[in-house]
């Protein structure tokens, strides 16, 4: 290679790079593959209609193939559309979704052949060059449907296919769009963008926070953020006056379909020296625009929009979040309102632990930072379920697409509010941040902030959230594609100090036949149906009842405690007790031997070190000369000397079985 100059050389490691068949002698002008890294002369499939008579060159998928024999016809799909590919078969033979390079000329249908559906249907490109750059397997499901028919567990495991499918590729489009559309309204209005931390401390919105461990300093954790409520405030204080953020925010909550596991994005904004009509009036106008720029075929009900009490809304709708369209089935109409004069606070359901004590009678309406109505601010002290708060939700189409309120910006009321809610000392303290930045000349502020993923979910009409979003997290809380929560691994978890009680069964049983193995000594693997008692597991083991080693958990003193006795005989709870000196004994509840054990009841070995607990076996055990057990799972058994057992599992012995029918 050292005889090629230096330029020609980096374009062959180019080429040599996408395509390692290629010949790398070969000049880069030969009219071969596209340079992908200057990509030259590649035509989009839009701009092929106006190069009718020319040669053209066009990369894309194969999106539909029709065989005639001789001749092929290829869809041929990129970004901007799809084209009609006419070749023969003698150039190769592309399947769909196989990725392809070609190069023909453009040319007009007959007048019988053109295709009214697509913007190209008018023309065609002959090919005289195919080239495969990569070949497509057989995708998991159709991609050419709306794809609601197909389980969503399979949509999001492949999400990337899920994501050609054209209703997919819109969505995503319309919501870049939308973001776009909102950072250039909001920056002509002066705002800011900023990005506030993730890893950050807690910022309850109502929900469970999710939390990340610390490795610097053990023990502590960050808290990720429900919204950048907090933050925003202080940015207020900071002087910024006007700031946005499209943010994400986090959430441990139960989802629904319009409710996101885990994250979603808000559009964030908060606004200094203003009154709850400018911030009003400001959502209003952005959402005005952004309809008619980015759905030009959707009419808004009722502008401006009706602005609707919180006690009318109940009273006359039924509900805080009414569907105020004219015709429910017109999938274009847009019907927005207000609803605002919320009382401040609600009554507190337990629930409501993440907004105080639990203990308390009030929980904030909105949030804890939510300005009460200045002329209720005396009922505060006399009758605070009687306080308007300064809150605002905006509604559309029957969901809650955004909320939001002027704040408190004293620091006394602040307090007052915390110590409704019910917050200790120790709550209060989290966020005595906010109380001492507020001494330092803290402005009227106040913000919104609306749901990205809700408001396109509701003006698209779409199903499920997780329609408008590219990569979401399943209904059961696995992220779509990298399948995540995944297991630390045993180094991550040392560095942060961090021990687990919580297994899975595959570790369990693992578990212990390195254990046994580290032994050596010898045991029998059994793969059977599942069973859940000992009698079953006799049968399908093929051993006999008194061989199945039953282990049963069990609360001592409030202690876990794992009991073993053998299959044909029960634990005698009056002898144990002497046994172990204990006063309390009582059976553990399926969840927690689930908790403690990582597997379900009846799958459950005879061990207490691999799960930390103390193991008592009693007596019995040793009139039989081998012990058999569901090894963590219903359809695993292991099967083993005795001896080695006890050697394995190294328990404390006694004499506590009876019988079974005594
Ligand atoms: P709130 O908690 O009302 O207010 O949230 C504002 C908006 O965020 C959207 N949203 C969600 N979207 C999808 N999945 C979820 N789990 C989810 N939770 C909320 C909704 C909702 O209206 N900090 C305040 C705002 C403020 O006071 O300025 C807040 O977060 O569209």
């Amino acid at each position: 290679m050292s005889f090629i100059p230096k330029s020609a050389r980096i374009v062959k490691m180019i080429r040599f790079g996408y395509n390692q068949t290629r010949n790398t002698e070969a000049s880069p002008d030969d009219g071969g593959a596209l340079n992908w890294y200057t990509v030259m002369k590649r035509t989009l499939v839009t701009e092929a209609p106006q190069q009718t008579g020319k040669e053209i060159t066009l990369a894309g998928w194969v999106n539909a193939r029709r065989d005639h024999g001789k001749v092929m016809f290829l869809d041929l799909r990129d970004r901007t559309g799809i084209i009609q590919l006419v070749l023969s078969k003698s150039l190769g033979d592309a399947r769909p979704e196989d990725v392809i390079e070609v190069t023909g000329t453009v040319r007009e249908r007959p007048p019988e052949m053109v295709n009214p559906k697509i913007p190209t249907g008018k023309v065609e490109v002959a090919a005289t060059r195919l080239e495969i750059l990569t070949k497509a397997r057989e995708l998991p499901f159709p991609i050419d449907s709306d794809g609601y028919d197909i389980k969503e567990e399979i949509r999001l495991k492949y999400r990337y296919l899920d994501i050609r499918r054209p209703r997919m590729t819109r969505n995503l489009r319309l919501r870049s769009r939308m973001t776009t559309f909102i950072r250039n309204f909001l920056t002509a209005r002066d705002f800011v963008e900023v990005e506030t931390p993730i890893l950050t401390k807690t910022t309850p919105e109502g929900a469970r926070d999710f939390i990340v461990p610390s490795r610097l300093q053990k023990g502590g954790f960050y808290a990720l953020p429900q919204s950048p409520q907090q933050y925003k405030q202080l940015l207020m204080v900071a002087g910024l006056e006007r700031y946005f953020q499209i943010a994400r925010c986090f959430r441990d909550e139960d989802p629904r379909k319009d409710r996101a596991y885990g994250e979603f994005t808000q559009l964030d904004l908060e606004m200094s020296f203003v009154t709850q009509e400018d911030i009003l009036k400001l959502t209003e106008e952005l959402f005005t625009r952004l309809v008619a720029e980015i759905f030009p075929e959707k009419r808004i009900a009722k502008s401006p929009w009706p602005r609707i009490s919180h006690r009318d809304a109940v009273n006359k709708y039924g509900s805080d979040k009414p569907d105020l369209r004219k015709d429910k089935n017109n999938p274009d109409e847009l019907a927005f309102a207000w609803i605002i004069d919320f009382p401040l606070f609600t009554k507190q359901s337990d629930e409501d632990f993440y907004h105080g004590s639990g203990g308390a009678k009030f929980a904030p309406s909105h949030h804890m930072f939510t300005a009460p109505h200045p002329d209720d601010i005396p009922l505060l002290e006399r009758d605070p379920m009687k306080v308007r708060g300064l809150q605002h939700d905006l509604v559309l189409n029957g969901y809650e697409v955004g909320g939001g309120s002027v704040r408190i910006h004293r620091r006394d009321i602040q307090e007052k509010v915390f110590d409704l809610i019910g917050f200790t000392g120790e709550q209060k303290s989290q966020f005595e941040h906010m109380l001492t930045a507020f001494t330092y000349g803290v402005p009227p502020h106040g913000g919104i902030a609306p749901g990205i993923d809700r408001f396109l979910f509701a003006a698209l009409g779409e199903l499920s959230l997780r329609e408008v979003m590219a990569f979401p997290t399943s209904a059961s809380g696995q992220t779509s594609v990298m399948d995540a929560p995944s297991r630390a691994t045993d180094e991550q978890l040392k560095e942060l100090g961090i021990t687990l009680r919580i297994r899975s069964q595959q570790d369990v049983y693992e578990t212990i036949v390195s254990e046994i193995r580290k032994h050596n000594i010898a045991f029998k693997a059994l793969s059977h149906k599942p069973v859940t008692t000992s009698e079953e597991a006799a049968d399908v083991r093929g051993t006999p009842l008194s061989w199945g080693a039953k282990a049963i958990l069990m609360y001592a003193d409030g202690k876990p405690v794992m009991l073993v006795v053998a299959g044909d005989t029960k634990i005698d709870t009056r002898a144990f007790k002497t046994v172990a000196s204990v006063r309390d004994l009582r059976m553990a509840t399926p969840d927690e031997v689930l908790a403690v054990t990582g597997v379900p009841i009846g799958a459950v070995p005879p061990f207490g070190h691999i799960f930390g607990i103390p193991l008592y076996v009693d007596e019995k055990i040793n009139l039989n000369e081998r012990v058999v057990f569901n090894a963590g799972y219903h359809e695993k058994s292991i099967e083993l000397d005795r001896s080695g057992y006890l050697a394995v599992a190294k328990p404390q012995t006694g004499k506590f079985s009876k019988p079974p029918k005594e």
